[in-house]
């Protein structure tokens, strides 16, 4: 799954007129950098979901997907932005059972991720996520916090956190079995009205299933301001994304 919907109100004006995720990363639409990395990491079936006025734009782009060397390219509607875990809802019926790999359109990495989908394969049930390392404590207060315990396992995850437990960012890439189907439906609406995928991630640290891996290398959210859009850029240009 790539995720691209949401309403991208940190980049307005930019987003009035375009989906963020069609924004340029150096010399291409954001977009691509995900899927690039999607199809590196052995990805052949991808569902999209999207929404807002642009939507067609995404069709335009990606086609059929076998350009990007997708097999299987499926387009998701979210009508109203309610949230990462209602846009992954969407593609219950595409995923049919299997497990999933989710990313957010927004999310770049220096590296591939290829090894952690090795390991997620290789894990018997549960979810897993990637940490990046932030050292700033005003970017963790805009992202997912996981707080560890004394042997390195996540205890819990908290979203923008006022106090960070940790210097640690819960990126936008998630790994899931199948029970995450069941979890989505029962989850409520956070304060910001959304369905928050850190509520899904809770569950299964909460079951002790859920495992994470630590990125190496560049990780950055382009979405997150406008600033980490132009850092995003600048690393992207002087060095590429999605080094195997
Ligand atoms: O980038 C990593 C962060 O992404 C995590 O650390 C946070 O835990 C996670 O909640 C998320 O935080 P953001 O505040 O960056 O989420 P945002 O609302 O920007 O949405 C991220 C992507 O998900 C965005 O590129 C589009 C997609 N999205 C978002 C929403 C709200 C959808 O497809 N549908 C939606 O309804």
């Amino acid at each position: 799954m790539i995720l691209a919907g949401g309403s991208g109100t940190r980049l307005h004006p930019l987003t009035r007129i375009t989906n963020k995720h069609l924004l340029p990363i150096y010399d291409r639409p954001m977009v691509s950098y995900g899927i690039e990395a999607l199809v590196q990491a052995g990805v052949t079936e991808l569902m999209l979901v999207t929404g807002g006025t642009h939507a067609g734009e995404f069709l335009r782009l990606l086609g059929n997907g076998r350009e990007f060397g997708i097999e299987r390219l499926e387009y998701g509607y979210q009508e109203r932005a309610g949230g990462i875990a209602e846009a992954l809802g969407l593609a219950e019926h595409f995923v049919g059972g299997d497990r999933v790999l989710v990313m957010l359109a927004d999310n770049v990495l220096e590296n591939s991720f290829a090894a952690s989908v090795e390991r997620f394969c290789a894990q018997k049930r549960g979810a897993r996520v990637l940490l990046a390392r932030e050292s700033d404590p005003e970017h963790l207060r805009n992202l997912g916090v996981p707080e560890l315990d004394g042997e390195q396992r996540i205890v819990r995850i908290i979203e923008k956190p006022k106090d960070p437990p940790s210097d640690l960012v819960v990126t936008g890439l998630y790994f899931y079995d199948s029970d995450v189907f069941e979890i989505i439906p029962k989850l409520v609406p956070s304060g910001r009205g959304e369905l928050e995928i850190t509520d899904v991630n809770n569950w299964y640290v909460e079951q002790g299933t859920m495992e994470y891996d630590l990125i190496e290398g560049f990780w950055g959210d382009a979405g997150e301001s406008i600033d980490s859009y132009y850092a995003v850029n600048d690393f992207v240009r002087l060095n590429g994304a999605n080094k195997k």
